[in-house]
């Protein structure tokens, strides 16, 4: 593919021409976004051509035009509509990031009490929703009860599920920022089997979260302002990361025009996985099963010789071939955290040791593998007392604020459904053997069969079954 320039009237318009195989060759418009990066607009190749791109994993795609995030990763850059996440993790708040993601601007004194008073006053979910946690495992993981329950507030609150009114969107979005951490903390309490902590309205959201999460009604419970204050620094730093997978199936799942809790729900699924928000669940397990600093080289010999599909949690990023400017923040937070807690934590000399190790590491060096987000996060979040099992959780908390951005701002545009192409690789057409499955015949009305369960005191409907015959005997011990 070559660049071309051409210049008319109005100033400089880019194309780039792609040689196709037959020897013809076809102009695509080059698009340049805000901070200079080129783009060859592909969208009309197939119709045009019948030729499509090939990029698994979408490295080189970019998928929709955003306003929200901007990360440079050869820089180690991080931005929320324009402001660093250093800046930001610093010096604001929860809500206050939140306001920006979601409206572009950070808000004034006013706006903000407003904003964060409309959250207080959408923290408590509908008391049949609380139901819903009495029908997992008490051993169930809490991020499979997130992604059943925030799929199930489709069903609970009405005017929110017309995506084209922008008032209905409006409450959606608060609802799904607000409602989070709150169902967040139910799916903890009914794993540990406490009673469930009601939302109060005096606390900020981040307080309210570690009010619900730790406190029982039998006693007084105090908010320590360092963990509140270290656990809004790690929503900020999670909140939004342009398209990742999380991120994009909340897109995708948007662009069908599903109901919106619906496609949170569906972001909830992609970032349980131990490539992107179960990262931090499994450094933690990682360092355990290191144990000493002396058994580093022999795990990093198995990372690096790929023995049992091993890698080094924590470390590498899509995005970034530098630090992740999040993992210097979350590093910074973690030694805070340990000293103004006194916590000493053997787990993080194993961390620091094998940081070092990696980062002089030809293996890593030459892939340009560095700590990402999560490398320090384990350590921070076990700090504050946050179970293991919670920590993909509280991703999903801050993240939430993030997909409810990203599909506010796919919802207000006419986008067209997510539908990649695929390479097919597989067999053509070829015909089933008819000797081995013979066509069938459709029954008629009177070979059917009626099914009748052998369990006491039951006798249901007659069934009809397509010409077969089918027994079922009933097992009183049978699993259910
Ligand atoms: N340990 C060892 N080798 C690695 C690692 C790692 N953590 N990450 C990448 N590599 C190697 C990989 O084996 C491959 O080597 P080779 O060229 O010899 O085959 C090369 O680096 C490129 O890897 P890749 O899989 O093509 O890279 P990717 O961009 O598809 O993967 C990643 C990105 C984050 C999934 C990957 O780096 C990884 O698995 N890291 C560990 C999990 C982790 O910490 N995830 C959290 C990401 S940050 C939180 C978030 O935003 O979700």
């Amino acid at each position: 593919m070559e660049g071309k320039k051409e210049e008319d009237e109005k100033g400089v318009e880019k194309e780039a021409e792609l040689r196709l195989p037959d020897g013809t060759t076809v102009k695509l418009p080059v698009l340049v976004d805000a901070a200079g990066q080129t783009f060859v607009d592909v969208r009309h190749l197939q119709t045009a051509t019948g030729i499509c791109t090939f990029d698994p994993g979408f490295s080189s795609t970019a998928s929709c035009q955003s306003k929200i995030t901007y990360i440079d990763g050869q820089k180690g850059v991080l931005l929320y509509r324009g402001y660093p996440i250093e800046q930001l993790a610093k010096q604001c708040s929860f809500a206050e990031v939140a306001y920006l993601l979601q409206y572009g601007e950070l808000p004034t004194v006013e706006r903000s009490m407003e904003f964060q008073e409309k959250l207080t006053y959408e923290t408590m979910v509908h008391e049949h929703l609380i139901r819903f946690y009495q029908g997992f495992k008490p051993d169930a993981h809490p991020m499979a009860i997130l992604v059943g329950v925030v799929g199930a507030l489709s069903s609970f609150y009405e005017n929110t599920g017309n995506i084209h009114d922008p008032l209905q969107r409006e409450r959606a979005c608060t609802k799904m920022i607000a409602k989070m951490p709150t169902i967040a903390a139910i799916a903890y309490k009914t794993a540990k089997g406490q009673p469930i902590m009601y939302p109060r309205n005096d606390l900020s959201l981040v307080e309210n979260f570690l009010y619900m999460m730790f406190a029982v009604p039998s006693e007084e419970f105090l908010i320590d302002p360092v963990k509140a204050r270290a656990l809004e620094i790690i929503l900020i730093l999670h909140m939004d990361h342009e398209q990742n997978a999380s991120t994009s199936t909340v897109r995708g799942a948007g662009s069908s025009q599903a109901n919106p809790f619906a496609c949170i729900a569906s972001g909830i699924a992609a970032l349980w996985g131990p490539a992107h928000g179960g990262a931090n669940e499994a450094v933690l397990s990682m360092l355990e099963e290191i144990e000493t600093v002396d058994a580093i080289p022999e795990f990093l010999f198995k990372v690096k010789n790929k023995i049992g599909s091993r890698r080094l949690m924590g470390f590498g990023h899509r995005v970034y071939k530098t630090w992740d400017p999040r993992a210097e923040i979350m590093k910074e937070t973690c030694d805070q955290v340990l000293r103004k807690l006194d916590r000493n934590d053997p787990l993080l000399d194993i961390a620091q040791a094998l940081e070092q190790i990696a980062l002089n590491d030809e293996y890593f060096k030459s892939r340009n593998l560095y700590p990402n987000v999560d490398f320090y996060s384990g350590i921070t979040l076990r700090a504050l007392g946050i179970p293991r099992s919670m920590f993909t959780v509280l991703f999903a908390v801050a993240r939430t604020v993030g997909w409810v951005a990203q599909w506010r701002e796919m919802a207000c545009e006419r986008t067209r459904i997510c539908r990649p192409r695929q390479m097919y690789m597989g067999e053509m057409r070829r015909k089933v053997p008819q000797d081995i499955f013979p066509e069938q015949q459709w029954p008629v009305e009177d070979e059917s069969t009626v099914l009748r369960a052998k369990s006491p005191g039951l006798n249901p409907a007659p069934s009809r079954l397509l010409g077969r015959t089918v027994s079922v005997k009933w097992n009183p011990n049978q699993h259910v």
